[in-house]
């Protein structure tokens, strides 16, 4: 069963970008200069879509928004297969958010202890992550902590499991899917004043099933959001299909 502390919304598929994109417009007219954390994937794709759309109507400025992503893969630079590109394509472009309003992740494997620690301290420095997007990968993994990532992680290159490179081979279109990520860590992920988690589709019913309501700890790291302060969980039905009855909603 989820925390108290958790909020649960579960909607019908066509609804789950509004359900997401609602939170971050909100904050977003509450404080145009907030700091959203930015995932990548299939996942979050009809929130951007939804934010960009209500930004082309006129009921959202994006114009001082600032963004700061939340992993990468190691050695990926400015690859067009990086996720930074990938932002760039999808949201951070159209979004009109350019290079002095986005904190990059570094991924130059030369020196990436020392940039690590260095996002960290921007990250502090840029006042902290107001709402942090999330995705949940099939392992159970948030950004790039795979299972055995522990609570009190910080920015770090991770090895990529097995079935994450393989979840990823589609998106490199026949090249080798590279082993190593860099992501934000969990501690750090925590300190967000918002974290939003965003499921969609039968295939992560298990996997939300196991992160709501299995025991917390490393081999699920998504189960450490349950320590979070301030959480929300957007599901779509798909995704919830497996949950307890009990599980409380928003
Ligand atoms: C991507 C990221 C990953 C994905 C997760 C789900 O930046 O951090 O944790 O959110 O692997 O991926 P999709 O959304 O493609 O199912």
């Amino acid at each position: 069963m989820a925390e108290p502390s958790i909020h649960l919304r579960i909607v019908p598929p066509a609804d789950f970008g509004a359900a997401a994109g609602r939170l971050v417009a909100d904050l977003l007219r509450e404080n145009p200069a907030a700091l959203v954390g930015l995932p990548t994937g299939n996942t979050p794709i009809p929130v951007y879509e939804y934010l960009l759309a209500q930004q082309r109507a006129g009921a959202l400025d994006l114009s001082r928004m600032r963004a700061v992503m939340l992993d990468e893969y190691l050695g990926a630079d400015d690859s067009p297969m990086s996720f930074h590109h990938w932002l760039q394509r999808r949201f951070l472009g159209p979004a009109g958010i350019g290079p002095d309003r986005l904190l990059r992740i570094p991924s130059q494997p030369e020196g990436i202890e020392a940039a690590c620690a260095d996002f960290e301290a921007r990250l502090a420095a840029w006042g902290g992550c107001d709402l942090q997007l999330l995705g949940l990968g099939l392992t159970g993994h948030i950004g790039f902590n795979e299972p055995g990532s522990a609570a009190d992680s910080h920015t770090r290159v991770v090895r990529l499991s097995a079935i994450t490179r393989e979840a990823n081979e589609e998106y490199w279109q026949g090249e080798e899917v590279p082993a190593y990520g860099v992501t934000t860590g969990i501690a750090t992920l925590l300190q967000a004043r918002r974290l939003v988690l965003l499921v969609n589709g039968e295939r992560k019913a298990a996997i939300l099933r196991r992160t709501l309501e299995g025991p917390i700890g490393p081999d699920v790291p998504a189960t450490f959001l349950r320590q979070g302060r301030d959480v929300w969980v957007i599901a779509d039905q798909p995704a919830a299909a497996l949950l307890g009855a009990g599980a409380p909603h928003a």
